[in-house]
């Protein structure tokens, strides 16, 4: 929109598209409000092209951008897709299901190298503000430990988890953290990267120095899995395949309604719309019971 690039998306420019995952018309994570006249060239891009609606795809930072044109005036709708599963209002992003089928077939293809060569394996999932696919992925692939950003870890109550396993015969060790994930309060230093448009920190490389931490505090060899960018790639899920359709047309019967300001979401399984506004900004952490109900009870077990 800033750039005035444009494709036309015609039924038969889009035949091809369920299997395939990503953008097909190269939009990435741009914030118009940091760019230099930003939102003017936008506006003017739309008008120019008689544009009567914007339909917003993408989680937090897109669908925030999203809500704040909708009060410069500008027609929008939002579609929550995110892999994170951490946008307010929706039970569920598109994404999500397919990120952590991935992660927890990488889990069960760890647990291979554990066993046989009875080692701790660490799996570093995303999740910078929300440890959704951590805990889905962790539970499906049975971790011996999930570390996730809502639940500060404490290293030394990690390492005592995992040799009480040791004690028990048990030398084979998964655990998977969420890339966000944070060492309680002065117990172990992270190092901060690069900051992106919407002022996020580059993550990624937990696992490496909770690894570290490990091995030097237990002596058990601990080695290294960061599934990075693999978990928003390739094939979707057909649960996501579906939810995306659904809301696809829901997202299209919104612009007829002339409904502007709205995200589509799902609650309680049907596809309902929400103000744009309820759906970004705090972020849906994970459900504690999920957590401390259910994930905790297989911990170290
Ligand atoms: O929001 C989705 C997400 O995959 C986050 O989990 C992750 O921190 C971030 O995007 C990575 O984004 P990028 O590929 O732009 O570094």
């Amino acid at each position: 929109m800033i750039d005035g690039e444009t494709v036309p998306l015609s039924v038969e420019a889009l035949r091809g598209t369920l299997p395939r995952g990503g953008t097909i018309i190269g939009t990435s994570r741009t914030n118009p409000f940091k760019v230099d006249g930003g939102v003017e060239r936008a506006t003017a891009t739309l008008k120019e092209l008689g544009v009567d609606a914007l339909i917003a795809i993408g989680g937090d930072d897109t669908l925030g951008v999203a809500a704040k044109l909708f009060d410069q005036g500008i027609n929008t709708v939002g579609v929550p897709k995110t892999i994170d599963n951490d946008l307010s209002a929706t039970e569920l992003t598109f994404g999500f299901d397919t990120a952590v089928q991935i992660a927890t077939d990488a889990i069960d293809r760890l647990h291979t190298t554990a066993e046989s060569h009875h080692r701790v394996m660490v799996c570093e999932v995303m999740g910078r503000h929300a440890g959704h696919i951590a805990l889905w992925s962790g539970i499906a692939g049975g971790a011996t430990m999930i570390l996730i950003p809502e639940e500060p870890f404490d290293i030394g109550a990690v390492c005592d988890a995992l040799q009480r396993r040791h004690e028990k015969g048990n030398y084979a060790s998964i655990v998977v953290v969420a890339e966000g994930a944070t060492p309680k309060e002065g117990t172990m230093s992270l190092v901060s990267g690069e900051v992106d448009q919407f002022g996020h920190v580059r993550l990624g490389g937990i696992a490496n120095v909770l690894a570290t931490e490990i091995e030097g505090r237990t002596g058990y060899e601990t080695r290294v899995t960061i599934l990075g960018h693999i978990q928003r790639g390739g094939t979707p899920t057909a649960f996501d395949r579906v939810l995306a359709t659904r809301f696809g047309v829901a997202a299209i019967d919104t612009v007829h309604d002339g409904d502007f300001g709205k995200m589509v979401a799902l609650q309680a399984g049907e596809i309902v719309r929400v103000p744009l506004t309820a759906g970004v900004g705090a972020p849906k952490l994970v459900d504690p019971q999920l957590y401390h109900g259910v994930a905790e009870y297989f911990f170290a077990g």
